[in-house]
């Protein structure tokens, strides 16, 4: 199956080659398509590098939107149309980083990403607040563990959602356990309980259930 992402970063650079290694074909877009193409050819066949963010979403049926936060809305407006009917994946924590590195919070203590997201979306949209649980050094080298998966939470409101996302979750060498609706998506983030945990599927779900 197909998923766009845009985003081609960090975090979007490691959750595109370890969906290609589990078998997705991905269309990448990043913000001047150079970091894109870079990883295109880094992932071989399986990636191809989109002309733009409305481009990537041709064909494809899921959308990780790898982006930081500040500039998620601008896209989300940017390809509004044809997210529709799509499964919108997004990992932004609500943070920005100025000139010098420092990183500081940019919603009030309280608010999650998830739930500002939620609110930005089109109509037809099913939204996953998930991939971003945890560092991307952390992502990398806790997938295809062995003999037991590491878990990755996510959230969402929507069953169908749901079922997508944890397609994808597993397709990236995790198993998927859902922490809840968007109202929980601030388990998942910078400051949660469930940020940054390598666990296996019984801790994991002792930990939902112990919230
Ligand atoms: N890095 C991590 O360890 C980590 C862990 C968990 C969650 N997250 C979350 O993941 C998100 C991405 O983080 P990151 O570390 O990957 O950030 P990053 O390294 O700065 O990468 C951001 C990517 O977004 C692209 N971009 C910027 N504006 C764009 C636009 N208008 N259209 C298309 N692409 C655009 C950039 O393109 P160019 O490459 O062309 O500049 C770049 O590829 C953040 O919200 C962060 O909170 C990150």
């Amino acid at each position: 199956m197909t998923t766009a992402i845009i985003g081609t970063g960090g975090l979007g650079s490691v959750i595109a080659r370890q969906l290609a290694s589990g078998g997705e074909t991905l269309r990448l877009s990043s913000a001047d398509t150079e970091s894109a193409r870079t990883l295109a050819a880094q992932i071989g066949r399986a990636a191809v590098v989109a002309v733009d963010n409305r481009d990537a979403l041709r064909g494809a049926g899921a959308v990780v939107l790898a982006l930081r936060f500040t500039v998620l809305k601008g896209v989300i407006a940017e390809i509004a149309d044809p997210l529709t009917g799509k499964l919108v994946v997004v990992p932004s924590n609500p943070l920005s980083t100025d000139a010098h590195g420092n990183v500081t919070r940019v919603l009030p203590e309280g608010q999650s990403s998830g739930k500002v997201v939620a609110g930005w979306l089109p109509t037809g949209t099913r939204l996953a607040m998930a991939f971003g649980t945890m560092s991307a050094d952390l992502f990398e080298s806790a997938s295809n563990r062995s003999p037991e998966p590491a878990v990755l939470f996510y959230a969402s409101d929507d069953g169908r959602a749901g079922e997508e996302v944890e397609r994808l979750i597993r397709t990236a060498g995790f198993e998927p356990v859902k922490a809840g609706g968007i109202e929980q998506s601030g388990r998942l983030e910078v400051g949660g309980d469930l940020h940054d945990l390598v666990v296996g599927p019984a801790e994991a779900r002792s930990l939902i259930g112990g919230a």
